[in-house]
């Protein structure tokens, strides 16, 4: 047996804005190496699963997340042209790799019939090419004003473009 520790934990994540703000203070920082290995097994281990080839790291979407999860506004930027995914939670067990894998895990429920914009139909989307990604520490009050770990992911092209899903989110390859 072991204990369950769910109870301290709450997890957000975004695929439409909502209204959301929160003063920001905090220091800029830029993803660590350790950081972008985390986003980048997270996305190419998924995309080998989809068969969608590797994204490839870009400082300039990178620098672009980082600038607005900086800012600790919970929703989206609408980052034309680029694609994006925002995750917020707090707990011990929350963080980058949690974050991701709850995105990825939404793809227990698309349906390839009735094809539907997901955190995960981004990560999979196959002409997205290339991915920059942020996290920041925030204030936020859609999380009760807890300290809470904000990630944002951009996408470049960007990916859920409706009439596109058949082309880009392939079925998983059989292992
Ligand atoms: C990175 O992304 C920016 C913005 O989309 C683009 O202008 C630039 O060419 C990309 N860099 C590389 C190395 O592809
Ligand atoms: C969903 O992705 C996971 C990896 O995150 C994989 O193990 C699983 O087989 C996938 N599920 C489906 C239904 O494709
Ligand atoms: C994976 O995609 C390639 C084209 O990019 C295609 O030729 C191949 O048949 C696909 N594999 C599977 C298992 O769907």
């Amino acid at each position: 047996m072991f204990l369950l520790k769910f109870a301290c934990t709450f997890i957000l994540s975004m695929t439409l804005v909502i209204g959301a703000h929160s003063a920001a203070v905090h220091v800029d920082r830029r993803a660590t190496d350790a950081e972008i290995s985390l986003y980048m097994q997270a996305h190419n281990s998924l995309r080998t699963i989809y068969n969608a080839s590797a994204v490839t790291w870009n400082d300039t979407l990178a620098q672009y997340a980082q600038n607005y999860v900086n800012k600790c506004i919970y929703a989206h930027s609408n980052p034309d042209p680029y694609g994006e995914n925002i995750a917020a939670g707090y707990g011990s067990s929350y963080g980058i790799a949690k974050g991701l894998q709850d995105w990825a895990n939404e793809n227990s429920t698309y349906n390839y019939n009735k094809p539907k914009a997901s955190h995960f139909t981004q990560m999979v989307w196959k002409s997205s090419l290339q991915l920059g990604c942020a996290v920041q520490t925030c204030t936020l009050p859609v999380l009760g004003n807890h300290l809470s770990t904000y990630i944002v992911c951009e996408y470049y092209p960007k990916g859920n473009v409706n009439g596109r899903f058949p082309a880009n989110v392939n079925q998983p390859v059989s292992s």
